[in-house]
């Protein structure tokens, strides 16, 4: 299932793994107070223990995303989170190949091709992350009926803010995304992330082939976020 609107920005927040439940009421809280801008849609990626919290109503204009999602079906996976457990919880994204993910975990662009499978199965749009190394790569283990299924973001790693935040100059962003649009197909939505704030934010948004940011630190304050 395809959500993305092509029409509007995406704009994900990547709490990783921050907030309480109280902590993630009063983003809420704040975020429903703001003036959104409705040429952009709004993904909370929240972490799995707050899912429940965060539910959109009616008048929300945000949707739910999740970090990560098991290359397993639903049974007997200990710690594991499947797209079958995520049924009625309203998420329609799911993150997949975080380059946290790649580090700490070890995780692989053919296990991240799993967890693709794993999320069109649950009707889930995955968002696959990856940095310059891994687009050829990844192009090869994911089966290329499901590229048109699928969001990509390009974050170089040394642009994460926690990995050193240092920004790419926008016209070496814009030869990567061209890249992965050569090896992908111009069709499929590419996003940027890496250490995205207010004040770099349109310099990425107005971009004609960026398809919207993936944003870590500055998603964590709700005023910041909805300032994007
Ligand atoms: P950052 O994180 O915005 O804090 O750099 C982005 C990400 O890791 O997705």
């Amino acid at each position: 299932m395809q959500h993305f609107d092509r029409s509007k920005k995406l704009l994900i927040a990547n709490w990783k793994a921050n907030k309480t439940v109280t902590e993630s009421q009063e983003w809420l809280d704040t975020f429903r107070a703001q003036q959104l801008n409705t040429a952009v849609q709004y993904v909370l990626c929240a972490p799995y223990h707050l899912l429940s919290t965060v539910q959109p109503t009616r008048n929300d204009s945000y949707v739910l995303g999740v970090q990560d999602l098991s290359q397993f079906g639903a049974g007997a996976y200990t710690g594991e989170i499947a797209g079958a457990n995520l049924v009625g919880l309203g998420v329609q994204y799911a993150l997949v190949g975080h380059s946290e993910r790649r580090k700490y975990l070890h995780e692989t662009s053919a296990l991240v091709a799993l967890k693709v499978e794993a999320a069109v199965q649950a009707e889930l749009t995955p968002v696959v992350c990856m940095d310059r190394e891994q687009i050829e790569e990844q192009a090869d283990q994911i089966p290329q009926h499901l590229w048109n299924k699928l969001l990509i973001a390009y974050e170089p790693v040394h642009a994460i803010s926690t990995f050193g935040g240092q920004e790419d100059p926008i016209e070496t962003t814009l030869e990567v995304i061209a890249h992965i649009h050569e090896v992908f197909g111009n069709e499929v939505p590419v996003l940027y992330g890496g250490s995205v704030n207010s004040e770099n934010s349109l310099v990425y948004l107005q971009q004609e082939t960026i398809a919207g940011a993936l944003v870590g630190g500055a998603s964590l304050d709700a005023e910041k976020f909805s300032q994007l």
